[in-house]
């Protein structure tokens, strides 16, 4: 039996190299694993206070990423009008938390450039239609808000919870091990706020670990630069509620 611990302690030495962006060139094109990214609006905003408005009070979609690389096609830009039909779903769960009254659709843009184009390489997600489509249908699958709130895991300002915890829950739910991603807080003390939550799938879109054993050491990472962004390290973590965000 491998104990929860040591998974999480696996997560921190090994890979778990969801979000590495740019330490591939894009003319590295080889990847082996897709990667969930959820986001927590309530965090998000309140590390980047930025124009957050009326953030969502569920976790949402930041991208469907392949693991290792990047901008496989320059010359194949995004068109709207692909997805036209998902732009509802699209609006409510992919939404761009930080230009929240952009309507030139540039967090999806910028997503499909440099995500899609890789993604692309498989049939299930060969155009834009059914990249954003298929995305849609994972997260929806995977439910994580309602999971975490069924597994008593929910936003609170006078509860820390334990990293191991949260990622055990989620080991038990979806039988994978999943990535958890906090950003410091810093206030004297460090506190961790959870941040993202990352969820992997094999090439056929099952559910898969995010590390192996055999992926090289992770690096810090960087969702936006300078967030410090990083995989939550094992100790108490803060899931902070959307309405009181100001700590
Ligand atoms: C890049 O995308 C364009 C537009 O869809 C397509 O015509 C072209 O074949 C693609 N190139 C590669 C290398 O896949
Ligand atoms: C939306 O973002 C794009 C790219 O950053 C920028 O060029 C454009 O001016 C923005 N539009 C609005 C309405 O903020
Ligand atoms: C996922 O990781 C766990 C723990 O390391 C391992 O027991 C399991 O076999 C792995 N599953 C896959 C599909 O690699």
């Amino acid at each position: 039996m491998t104990s929860p611990a040591f998974l999480g302690a696996l997560c921190l030495a090994l890979s778990c190299l969801g979000g590495a962006h740019g330490l591939w060139r894009s003319d590295d094109l080889e990847w082996s694993k897709l990667i969930m990214v959820h986001h927590w609006p309530a965090t998000v905003c309140q590390e980047v206070e930025s124009h957050c408005k009326d953030p969502p009070n569920y976790w949402t979609i930041h991208g469907l990423w392949p693991d290792k690389s990047e901008v496989c096609n320059r010359s194949w830009p995004f068109n709207p009008k692909e997805i036209k039909d998902l732009l509802p779903d699209m609006r409510r769960y992919w939404p761009d938390l930080l230009h929240p009254s952009n309507y030139s659709h540039q967090f999806w843009s910028h997503e499909w450039k440099k995500h899609g184009t890789c993604a692309a390489q498989l049939d299930a997600l060969n155009s834009q239609r059914k990249y954003f489509g298929k995305s849609l249908d994972l997260f929806k699958a995977l439910a994580l808000t309602s999971m975490l709130q069924k597994l008593g895991i929910e936003p609170s300002t006078d509860h820390y919870y334990q990293v191991s915890d949260i990622r055990d829950a989620l080991v038990s739910v979806y039988k994978v091990v999943p990535k958890v991603q906090c950003f410091l807080l810093e206030k004297g003390q460090e506190v961790q706020l959870l941040g993202q939550i990352e969820l992997c799938f094999s090439k056929d879109l099952q559910l898969w670990n995010c590390s192996h054993a055999a992926e090289p050491a992770a690096r810090r990472q960087e969702a936006w630069p300078n967030l410090g962004l990083h995989v939550c390290e094992d100790g108490p973590v803060l899931y902070p509620p959307l309405n009181e965000t100001k700590l």
